[in-house]
């Protein structure tokens, strides 16, 4: 982000106007466009409110931007000398994909804006879980010697073969490179199942609560939703029945394993229910399953794909939640006519993935370090989990209450008495922790989902203090 040189001799505010009139000039920052407060640019730039004050001043001065009472700040509707501009906001309101849920959207500005949250919202690995030193070891020790054309759209080679030989050890899924197809993560995954083997109009059923609900993905395509209840077994299949029978479902989306948000693991028998009642009914199961490798109990749970006898499951997985969200490494092992379509997909997409990350992972997925890695991940994982939930209870015994996750990332924490998401999620802001609201994954209002993943490991007894904190204030407004 850019900020004032301190060093230059050109006053603060002065550089600060320089640079809002350049990105007003440069189109950045079109007719319109709102402008922060002069707090939060100031919080945001490190500068004193004073600093943009008299910054904004000047550039009101000079005609470019207008303040109304109530609406803030604004680049001027119309700059003399400058070209015809295109409406961005009637393009941007347009396009087939719906913007994020405004929850979502309201903790990444806050995440973003600079200002030093503890991260409880963010579901990813913190940067120290992550197998680093390994990826550095590949890319400083293994000759890369490969083509750099527009790779095979259904993935690397090498990667889809290591990945089949994972899938094999790892989860006892059989498969082959030709039934593999690389992704850039499950999120990818579930847009492809979503716009190339659904249309709109289409019912599916997914969990409730569920990572889907927050998903517009979904509702963007025209998909109508239908939510299976979780309870600590999974989802019952006579719904999923009942459902097929009331609205012709076209498909189940589970998340069978530390189910992202309630940490549930599906029984092994649910597990065989569920795959033979969709069999009968001639219906697919897209079973996402990023977090099983991180259970805490010595066998990882076993996967619905691994009975799959006739090739009713898409089973999606990703290096995201056991190694690195940022390598964008993820895979589907589908029945062939269904990889053929969805590669085909990605070549009118963007001609597959970039073949460097593909690379890495493929090493990654070889070497003999990554079965020490994942023992250290579930270590820590284990660890974090013990100090939030030690910490919950010493602070909020009587507040709140938790199934302790067997794996997975994230606690699923019920609020005992009615708070409204909303309050709670500002006062979390306003005390610098971020959380995410259970009701963004279709949960009633009275949910957080609190992941112990990311924040470092100092930083989550502080967090769930701030957390209290923001409940009781909560609680004393209601
Ligand atoms: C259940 C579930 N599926 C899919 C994803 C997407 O993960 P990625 O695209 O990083 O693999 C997430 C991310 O949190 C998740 O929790």
């Amino acid at each position: 982000m850019w900020r004032p040189d301190r060093q230059d001799k050109t006053p603060l505010y002065q550089q600060i106007a320089n640079y809002l009139e350049q990105r007003i000039s440069l189109g950045e920052l079109p007719p319109g466009s709102q402008l922060p407060s002069e707090r939060k640019l100031a919080g945001q730039l490190g500068v004193n409110r004073s600093t943009i004050v008299q910054a904004y001043e000047n550039l009101r001065a000079s005609g470019m931007i207008e303040s109304l009472a109530g609406s803030g700040t604004r680049v001027c509707g119309h700059l003399w000398g400058m070209e015809p501009y295109p409406n961005w906001n009637r393009y941007v309101e347009g396009g087939i994909l719906l913007p994020n849920l405004p929850f979502m959207r309201r903790i990444r500005e806050a995440s973003q804006s600079g200002d030093p949250f503890i991260n409880l919202a963010n579901g990813e690995l913190a940067p120290e879980l992550s197998p680093n030193e390994e990826i550095i070891r590949i890319m400083r020790n293994q000759p890369f010697h490969e083509p750099l054309g527009y790779g095979d759209p259904q993935g690397y080679v090498p990667l889809r073969s290591a990945i089949a030989r994972f899938l094999q050890e790892q989860r006892g899924i059989q498969a082959t490179d030709d039934s593999i197809l690389v992704t850039s993560g499950s999120q990818q995954s579930l847009y492809l199942i979503t716009q190339c083997l659904l249309s709109p109009g289409d019912a599916i059923a997914i969990e409730n609560p569920s990572y889907c609900y927050s998903l517009p993905m979904f509702q963007s395509a025209g998909i109508r939703l239908f939510g299976l209840p979780v309870n600590e077994d999974g989802v019952d299949p006579e719904k999923i029945r009942a459902f097929y029978k009331q609205h012709r479902i076209r498909m189940v989306f589970l998340n069978p394993n530390f189910q992202n948000p309630t940490g549930t693991v599906m029984s092994a028998e649910r597990k065989a229910e569920v795959l033979n009642c969709c069999e009968q009914l001639g219906i697919p199961v897209v079973e996402d399953d990023p977090f099983s490798l991180t259970s805490f109990d010595d066998a990882a749970p076993p996967p619905i794909k691994a009975i799959d006898r006739n090739g009713s499951v898409l089973y999606i997985g990703s290096l995201s939640k056991v190694a690195a969200s940022g390598l964008r490494i993820g895979w589907m092992a589908a029945p062939h006519a269904v990889i053929r379509r969805l590669s085909d997909a990605r070549q009118q997409m963007d001609f597959g993935l970039s073949l460097f990350p593909q690379w890495i992972a493929a090493h990654l997925l070889e070497s003999s370090s990554l079965a020490p890695h994942l023992e250290r991940l579930r270590d820590s994982l284990l660890l974090r989990r013990d100090i939030m939930a030690g910490a919950l209870h010493r602070e909020l015994g009587n507040e709140v209450s938790f199934e302790l996750p067997r794996g997975g990332l994230n606690l699923w924490c019920k609020i005992n008495n009615t708070v409204k998401d909303y309050r709670l999620l500002n006062n979390g802001i306003n005390n610098g922790v971020l959380f995410i609201p259970g009701s963004v994954f279709g949960a009633d209002p009275g949910y957080v989902r609190l992941s112990y993943a990311r924040s470092s490991i100092d930083d989550i007894e502080a967090g769930v203090d701030k957390f209290a904190q923001a409940l009781r204030e909560t609680l004393s407004e209601s």
